[in-house]
């Protein structure tokens, strides 16, 4: 009547993809501890790492958790225990790998009586909490593991890619603050119509690449012309850091999430460790504390 989990972080967007794609980082995440209590409801009886709301109605997991619990229709409930490692606010899905997490583990507990899809569309619930709107570009992922695509939220359906066996991602995040809200408030009510074929070719392309296993398909893909002009103002040394990765030979370089952490993706675990040098050789020489990390994705 206990299960611990790990619940992953997620990076969304990946470039071209605003909204739609996202991909879970294998080694990086949160751990979770949850029971089976007799009375109903959610309980959040601890949480370590970061000072985040223990009331229910306030926290991530604790919405997330009620949404599931009341499709399930259960005369019992549940008790929460959150092991942070991901830091909220850094764009590599803290506030999702809390929502995932708890839905995923209560289902496990129930006996698995809904589908991924349909854990996605409870988390959401709870990450609506954190974000101010529901988005599922970071639960889904969480969830079904490796890349995934949103291809709408009404009806909720989610796309799973594959992923080239070779593929690796690193992390660099600057230890600052940028809230989704402001990233999202900056950006433009409208587009140009010659950057949205960009773009979507960019997508389509990236998709191709995943399943051709083409990586210098994925790499040319790896464009943001749309979110990135106007976010990347928000993250300091971003330019320096994506030519230094570049030079260092990543695929591709950009904002996670709504940042401020930054990915790359690299062919091969050698690859993406040297991009991992060249983001700290860029932030050491800087007065921000940082942190880099290298993830296989699966
Ligand atoms: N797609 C979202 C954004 C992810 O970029 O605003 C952040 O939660």
């Amino acid at each position: 009547d206990s299960i611990k989990i790990f619940s992953p972080a997620t990076v969304a967007n990946v470039s071209c993809g605003f909204d739609v794609l996202g991909f879970c980082l294998d080694s990086v995440g949160d751990e979770m501890v949850i029971k089976k209590t007799s009375s109903k409801g959610i309980t959040i009886s601890k949480i370590e790492g970061y000072d985040l709301p223990l009331e229910t109605k306030k926290n991530v997991a604790g919405v997330a958790g009620l949404a599931i619990l009341e499709a399930a229709n259960v005369n019992f409930g549940f008790d929460v225990e959150i092991y942070k490692h991901i830091k909220p606010g850094s764009g590599v899905g803290s506030s999702s790998a809390s929502a995932s997490g708890v839905v995923y583990a209560i289902n496990e507990l129930l006996g698995k009586p809904f589908n991924k899809t349909q854990l996605t569309a409870f988390a959401m619930k709870g990450e609506a909490v954190a974000s101010g709107n529901e988005h599922a570009d970071n639960i889904a992922p969480g969830l079904f593991g490796g890349f995934t695509l949103v291809k709408s939220l009404e009806p909720l359906e989610i796309l799973e890619l594959p992923t080239p066996t070779d593929l690796y991602a690193t992390i660099v995040h600057p230890q600052i603050e940028v809230k989704t809200s402001e990233a999202r408030a900056i950006l433009p009510k409208h587009i140009q119509f010659k950057d949205g074929i960009t773009q979507w070719a960019n997508v389509g392309s990236l998709v191709h690449g995943l399943h051709t296993s083409d990586y210098d398909l994925i790499s040319r893909s790896l464009q943001d012309v749309i979110v990135e002009p106007h976010r990347k103002q928000l993250i300091p040394q971003f330019d320096v850091a994506k030519a230094s990765a570049m030079q260092s030979g990543a695929l591709g370089v950009g904002i996670s999430g709504s940042g401020p952490s930054i990915f790359a993706l690299s062919k091969g675990e050698t690859t993406a460790n040297q991009v991992a040098e060249a983001f700290e050789n860029v932030y050491k020489n800087t007065t921000i504390d940082f942190k880099v990390y290298v993830s296989k994705i699966n």
